[in-house]
């Protein structure tokens, strides 16, 4: 029998893969954060070091567990799965205030990169890393977490890697667990920009030019514009979540369909990106 057609996911792929070929070559952590460091937190510069770039992560961490009301003394109990983990800016955090941590990731050099992290600038007996298979296929048993956190992740996949990772991230959360995604909103500059990412992707394809231009800043800033799920889409995913929170910017307004609008609350989130929303939603307790 002939194999199904492989779905076009790959390109989406390529400024990950590149990043963390690059850091695989690096020997300490302060080195990989000068060269690939912008991946995560766009911050350039000969002298970054490691604990900046966590001391970074510390800080958003702290925000956003305090605005998400997760902040909980039940932290000590729980398992958080974070989604795209990237080289463990934020997950350094996560694994000083949760039980148990599974970092996620479609790159196994980050997750590398991300074990030293938390090693060097967390608790490591925590951490359990795991790759996305083929970046839509989270490896974990159902119900296996008790929040799933996902941080400038999501709008960097395909549409459908993004939709696979919704559902997957709602089928490993446990019974009356937290899934808070973020996900990136339509802006104006996106009139260029997502067309832009689009052939960028395209020509990343191209042998000799296609290498010769991955891993170079400006391509990859316009490449990763992926995708921007919309709020419908998202919800339509998770038909059964209960105590559905839209946490946008204030100057936002998320618009859904008549027949989603009465299924969730919108909240405002100052510290947020404009561009930015996140769900936050509740799996039934069963
Ligand atoms: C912009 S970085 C953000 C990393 C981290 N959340 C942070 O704030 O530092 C995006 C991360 O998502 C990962 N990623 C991209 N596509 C993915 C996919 N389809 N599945 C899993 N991880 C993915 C990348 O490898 C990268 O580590």
């Amino acid at each position: 029998m002939a194999d199904a057609p492989k779905k076009p996911r790959r390109s989406h792929l390529v400024p990950w893969r590149t990043a963390g070929s690059a850091s695989e070559a690096k020997v300490t952590g302060d080195e990989v954060v000068r060269d690939t460091g912008w991946v995560f937190n766009n911050e350039v510069g000969s002298a970054l070091t490691l604990d900046q770039f966590v001391a970074s992560g510390d800080a958003e961490v702290a925000l956003y567990m305090e605005r998400f009301g997760i902040n909980t003394e039940d932290a000590a109990v729980q398992t958080i799965l974070e989604l795209g983990s990237g080289i463990g800016r934020m997950t350094a955090a996560f694994s000083r205030s949760f039980g148990k941590v599974i970092a996620c990731d479609v790159d196994p050099a980050f997750l590398e990169r991300c074990r030293q992290t938390v090693a060097q600038k967390g608790d490591v007996q925590r951490l359990r890393t795991s790759q996305v298979r083929d970046g839509h296929v989270i490896q974990e048993p159902a119900a296996s977490a008790d929040l799933v956190f996902s941080y400038i992740t999501l709008q960097h996949c395909s549409p459908e890697d993004a939709a696979d990772l919704v559902r997957e991230s709602w089928r490993v959360l446990k019974p009356g667990g937290r899934m808070i995604l973020n996900f990136r909103t339509w802006v104006a500059q996106d009139i260029v920009l997502v067309p832009a990412g689009a052939i960028v992707r395209a020509v990343w394809r191209l042998p000799i030019v296609g290498q010769r231009l991955t891993g170079r800043r400006w391509t990859t800033r316009l490449g990763w514009q992926a995708n921007r799920l919309g709020l419908d889409e998202v919800l339509r995913i998770v038909p059964d979540a209960d105590n559905i929170v839209i946490w946008k910017h204030p100057s936002r307004s998320m618009k859904s369909s008549p027949a989603l609008q009465a299924r969730r609350t919108d909240r405002d989130l100052d510290i947020a990106n404009r561009s930015h929303w996140w769900i936050d939603a509740q799996k039934p307790k069963g």
